[in-house]
């Protein structure tokens, strides 16, 4: 009687998910010893200068619980940060609240602003964790298919697909996978779609700082759209510190409110020690402001690096990703050749495929240019030799 277990009845809240490609396609890369590209982040160290400061607020003593909102002191920088870069002026009490990275913000916030039949829209290829989020809250998500080459807002879609039940549009730029980035252009035509109605924008900036050839991050923040957005930024992707988990979200107080009630049940409140060695780490501008240029003399070199090869591309706007297409060198659908590409070529990528619900198949897959120069150098020789 002991040794017999009886399982309960479990109605799964997201019945159809199972393992994302990323920790598929990370393992597969550990398997066959191959270079992996697959998932975003950097195999190079952080700055020892922030470590350091991480390690001297544990010496003294920072090492209980911050407040729900995050430590005055970083949000305070984050205000002045966001008028220098965006001219928002921002209350740190009512309108920033730290965040156990951005993946917690996206989630909390449609959890605390979307309800059971509220309509969501999300323009695919989409960051894997939007949809499932959504159903989450109870919501339906309204997919909008982005196509390449240059993966434009199709706004005529957009707007047949708006609803009396659409309650949020998640935008994301620079943009996950496809590296694109959005325009005046863009924010003219949201401003003329949520005109008069109820819609919250959601506005992933997650890469905020790593927008390359001369072209400007255009915010949320600093558009006449504020007053209906949450807007979303991961100090992981600036500080290459991916494995912190530590962001924050901006939003109008009012928005914030809803934010902040569920914030303090699900997470309460984020790593003391390290947000105030980001305080003190912000206070250097240069910090987070020299990660543009640096990103984008990686993708330089990396496509440098494929310029010979049969794969073709367009360059990566923004992020530190970049889209190589196959269709020269097979038919194969991407995510077969993604995993040949791991077992027979030893590098590891994504298949853009799965950031489509409808399984869409340009022949296109992502690669993460956040390595080191030796590290794409031997990434490089081989997709060179296909
Ligand atoms: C578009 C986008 N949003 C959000 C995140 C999540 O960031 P964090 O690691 O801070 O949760 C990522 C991470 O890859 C991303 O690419």
């Amino acid at each position: 009687m002991i040794n017999q277990t009886t399982q309960v009845a479990v109605q799964s809240k997201l019945p159809r998910i199972g393992p994302s490609i990323f920790s598929v396609m990370s393992e597969l890369a550990a398997e066959h010893k191959a270079i992996n590209l697959s998932q975003g982040f950097p195999n190079f160290p952080a700055s020892k200068e922030l470590i350091d400061l991480v390690g001297t607020y544990m010496d003294k003593g920072f090492n209980q619980y911050a407040p729900a909102a995050g430590v005055p002191e970083l949000r305070e920088i984050l205000a002045d940060k966001i008028e220098k870069s965006y001219n928002r002026k921002v209350n740190h009490n009512t309108e920033i609240t730290i965040t156990a990275g951005a993946t917690q913000a996206i989630f909390t916030t449609i959890i605390s602003l979307i309800k059971e039949g509220d309509e969501v829209m999300v323009f695919e290829p989409a960051y894997d964790s939007y949809i499932p989020s959504i159903k989450m809250a109870g919501g339906m998500p309204i997919k909008v298919a982005l196509t390449g080459p240059d993966y434009k807002i199709p706004w005529a879609e957009v707007k047949n697909k708006i609803s009396f039940k659409t309650r949020m549009i998640i935008l994301n730029t620079p943009h996950n996978p496809t590296g694109t980035i959005i325009d005046e252009e863009d924010i003219k035509q949201l401003k003329i779609i949520t005109e008069g109605n109820d819609i919250i924008i959601l506005s992933d900036e997650v890469y905020e700082h790593a927008v390359f050839d001369d072209q400007k991050h255009i915010s949320i923040l600093q558009t006449s759209l504020f007053d209906r957005c949450v807007s979303i930024y991961s100090f992981g992707k600036v500080l290459h510190t991916t494995g912190w988990k530590i962001g924050y979200c901006v939003a109008p107080e009012y928005l914030m409110n809803e934010f902040r009630k569920v914030h303090q049940f699900n997470v309460f409140a984020v790593n003391t020690p390290i947000q105030h060695a980001i305080a003190d780490y912000y206070k250097k501008e240069e910090n987070y402001l020299s990660v543009s240029p640096f990103y984008q003399q990686k993708r330089d070199y990396f496509l440098e690096l494929l310029k010979d090869s049969k794969f073709e591309f367009i360059p990566s706007s923004g992020t530190y990703f970049q889209l190589l297409k196959y269709s020269e060198i097979s038919d194969l659908p991407d995510e077969e050749f993604a995993k040949m590409l791991t077992i027979e070529h030893k590098v590891a990528s994504i298949p853009i495929s799965v950031f489509y619900t409808d399984k869409f198949d340009a022949k296109v897959l992502r690669f993460c240019f956040a390595k080191t120069n030796e590290t794409l150098e031997k990434a490089a020789e081989r997709l060179c030799k296909i």
